[in-house]
């Protein structure tokens, strides 16, 4: 199709098994020509949290259906793809080598080049393809399995400015919501039930405030979350509805406070290190909550950035943002090979120092 650049893209790092085709031509915005995800999320139900082998072996059923599925959608045969792209890590290692390998398969089967992506580097490159952001820019990257400042300088030139040192706050309100006998997310839940609460009523901790820099940490606030709830159930016996609304409005504000100052600090740091005053964007699951954005918006207009969040669902796990980065790599000349492998661990920044723990959702960087 002349000089467009077509691309077919595949994520299975978590627990979304993702295909998309997206399409570029020179000098046009890029267009998702579709973008199908299917979701596990009844699957790991039970658990209460992401099982690796369950969703190793759902991505693995899910794959073929999901790219069939895309090709249809986007009116595209193998034979009008330019490459196949593939998250090749980090994220859970059986669903990241299911996706590798049926993406292996295609490209050998049609002849075409294999483009291995970094799930990050996908997240942090969707505002290029939603709004068509020049670099450079500052990331804010908030979801289930990831937290963490990225001044994005180029397709591949990522620095890490700070990020959580111990949970993702996703995971914090996926566990808030279980705590509370709410459902799963628990992000759209806490923040339902938040409606009409009175965030001071319970003093929750602001985490990290106090120390200068852009880490985060949000395990303390669960802790804290549940001496709030004991503390009510004791006085009371149970809790109300109102018990519930507050709980869920206190902990929201605490972490739309940490993530607002500490981006405060981020533009701050983004700004010292290119003398440019944001863009600021962000990804993510948790990029969906209104509190949050409402905060974020204020931060950058206070700082004179402009603030880019892309629709809810390039924000969350997809495979578009994967099939973009895949035309990103492809432009530079990047291509792998057979030999590309699956990681479970891969930081977009090596010259930042490694980040503690894996969380649920797998590992973080
Ligand atoms: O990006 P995502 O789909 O998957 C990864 O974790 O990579 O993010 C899912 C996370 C879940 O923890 C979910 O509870 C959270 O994003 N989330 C929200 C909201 N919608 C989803 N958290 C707070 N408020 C929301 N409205
Ligand atoms: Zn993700």
């Amino acid at each position: 199709m002349g000089d467009t650049i077509t691309v077919l893209g595949l994520e299975s790092s978590c627990d979304d098994t993702g295909a998309a085709v997206v399409a570029c031509a020179p000098g046009a915005p890029p267009q998702i020509l579709s973008n199908i995800v299917a979701a596990q999320g009844d699957l790991h139900a039970a658990f209460g949290g992401v099982v690796p082998e369950i969703a190793a072996r759902a991505h693995v059923e899910a794959l073929d259906h999901c790219v069939e599925a895309a090709l249809e959608a986007a009116d595209r045969g193998l034979a009008d793809l330019d490459a196949v792209a593939v998250t090749a890590g980090p994220g859970l290692i059986g669903g990241v080598m299911a996706g590798v390998m049926c993406a292996k398969g295609i490209a050998a089967g049609a002849g075409l080049p294999l483009i291995g992506v970094n799930h990050l580097a996908g997240h942090a490159l969707t505002p290029r393809l939603t709004d068509g952001l020049a670099f450079p820019y500052l990331m804010l990257l908030v979801s289930g399995g990831h937290c963490q400042f990225l001044a994005v300088r180029g397709v591949e030139d990522f620095a890490r400015l700070g990020g959580t040192i111990d949970d993702a706050p996703g995971e914090a309100f996926d566990k808030t919501a279980r705590l509370l006998g709410l459902a799963q997310p628990g992000g759209p839940a806490v923040e339902r039930a938040a409606e009409g609460g009175d965030a001071g009523r319970f003093a929750f901790p602001r985490p990290l405030l106090d120390r200068p820099g852009c880490d985060m940490s949000f395990s303390g606030l669960k802790t804290a979350l549940l001496r709030a709830c004991d503390a009510a159930v004791d006085a009371r016996g149970g809790l109300t509805e109102e018990d519930r609304a507050d709980l869920c409005a206190g902990f929201q504000a605490a972490v739309a406070d940490v993530l607002a100052e500490k981006t405060r600090r981020a533009l701050a740091a983004f700004a010292a290190m290119t003398g440019a005053t944001g863009p600021l964007a962000v990804a993510g699951g948790v990029a969906a909550n209104r509190t949050l954005r409402a905060a974020l918006t204020a931060v950058a207009e206070t700082a004179g950035a402009r603030f880019v969040a892309p629709p809810a669902a390039l924000c969350t796990d997809n495979a578009a943002m994967i099939a973009w980065a895949g035309i990103e790599r492809y432009r530079l000349g990047h291509r792998d090979g057979m030999d590309l492998t699956a990681r479970p661990r891969w930081p977009l920044d090596t010259a930042a120092p490694a980040q503690l723990g894996g969380g649920k959702k797998g590992a973080k960087a």
